[in-house]
């Protein structure tokens, strides 16, 4: 670190960021830049961790659904310490842990609308340091260290939303054991409800079972895994999928789905052609699109996640200056677990 936030007045103060490169190579490339003098209502945080979810990928990949600018710094989730405020700020101190909010404008209520995000509109938090709006933040839970905390914004916070209204006695589908899915099974399992996931490895089979799934289906050798899903409960089908695959797996969710069951729409990751609406209406299923969820979604979740001591599953923390290999590793989805950033 090469500044703090109350050097010398006049003081040039820079610090080390990460953009996106926008060409052949390295997806990211180390920058310096001056340390962000806090406006007024905002806060400088000092980054301790970042998190990669999906969307950085595409992000730094050129293929995000909305242009990025190029030199714009990448990633959405990060967890830090307040180092210094502006004028007004009420809601949060020098030394207060935080976390960014997915949605940095959503604060409550239903959707507004994709607004202004991290990575694309506005600079992300693969920074030294980042001056946000305080409203933008949230507190850390206290047996969280900054490395879990940074895992929370996106890829929880969407499971939280993909799961809600799930109980003792329902059966839930996870896809996968990617961030989202991860987290979807353990709020899953904190609920009460019996867990079944899809993997692709024997490996990570073997690893969310150790986190509470009853069943695991290898969707690579079982292409028709919907029918294997559906009898594995019961040959009723589950009260819910969390829908990671989209296009290319939905029409097999349909197949596990119990009648008048819920597919909660996350994600895209598998090309496919869709599916079949006559099978969605004998089905009688409800389909809903996840969009993350608001500040006040995440503040409660942060709560249930305090009371129960949740810890989030990690796969490997990489330095900062190591950013670069963080995404080709993440690129290659070998581990189960977040990929963090530690700074
Ligand atoms: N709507 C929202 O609010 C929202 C928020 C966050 C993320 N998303 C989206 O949700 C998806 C997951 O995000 P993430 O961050 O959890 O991704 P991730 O961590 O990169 O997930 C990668 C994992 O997905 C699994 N996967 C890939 N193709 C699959 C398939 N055909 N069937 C089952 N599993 C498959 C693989 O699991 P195995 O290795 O076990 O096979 C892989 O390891 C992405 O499309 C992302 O853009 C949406």
């Amino acid at each position: 670190m090469r500044a703090t936030a109350a050097g010398a007045a006049g003081e040039e103060q820079s610090m080390r960021a990460f953009e996106v490169s926008g060409g052949p190579g390295a997806p990211v490339v180390p920058v310096e830049r001056p340390v962000p003098v806090p406006a007024a209502g905002q806060l400088l945080v000092r980054v301790k961790a970042a998190a990669l979810n999906a969307r950085d990928r595409l992000i730094v990949s050129g293929t995000y659904s909305a242009p990025v600018p190029p030199g714009r710094v990448p990633v959405s989730d990060g967890a830090g310490v307040v180092a210094a405020v502006g004028d007004g700020v009420s809601r949060f101190r020098a030394g207060d842990r935080v976390m960014s909010s997915f949605h940095p404008d959503w604060l409550y209520g239903p959707f507004p609308g994709w607004g202004e995000l991290y990575g694309v509109q506005r600079d992300g938090w693969l920074t030294e340091y980042i001056a946000v709006d305080e409203q933008s933040v949230v507190g850390v839970p206290d047996h969280l260290s900054y490395e879990e905390a940074a895992t929370l914004p996106c890829a929880a916070l969407t499971a939280w939303s993909a799961v809600s209204g799930i109980g003792p006695g329902d059966t839930l589908l996870v896809q996968g054991s990617g961030g989202v899915s991860v987290f979807a099974l353990q709020f899953a399992r904190l609920a009460g409800a019996r867990v079944l996931a899809t993997t692709s490895s024997a490996e990570k089979a073997e690893r969310l079972k150790a986190l509470g799934a009853s069943d695991v289906v290898d969707y690579a050798r079982t292409p028709e895994w919907g029918a294997r899903v559906r009898a594995l409960a019961g040959g009723r089908g589950v009260d819910l999928v969390v829908e990671i695959g989209g296009a290319g797996t939905i029409a097999q969710s349909v197949d596990a789905l119990a009648d008048g069951g819920r597919i909660s729409l996350v994600g895209n990751l598998a090309s496919g052609g869709g599916m079949d609406l006559t099978r969605f209406f004998r089905r009688g299923a409800a389909l809903r699109t996840v969009v993350v969820g608001s500040r006040s979604d995440f503040e409660r979740m942060n709560r249930v996640i305090g009371q129960h001591r949740l810890r989030p599953v990690i796969d490997r923390v990489f330095p900062f200056a190591a950013a670069p290999e963080a995404f080709s590793y993440f690129e290659r989805a070998a581990g189960l677990g977040k990929v963090v950033i530690g700074l």
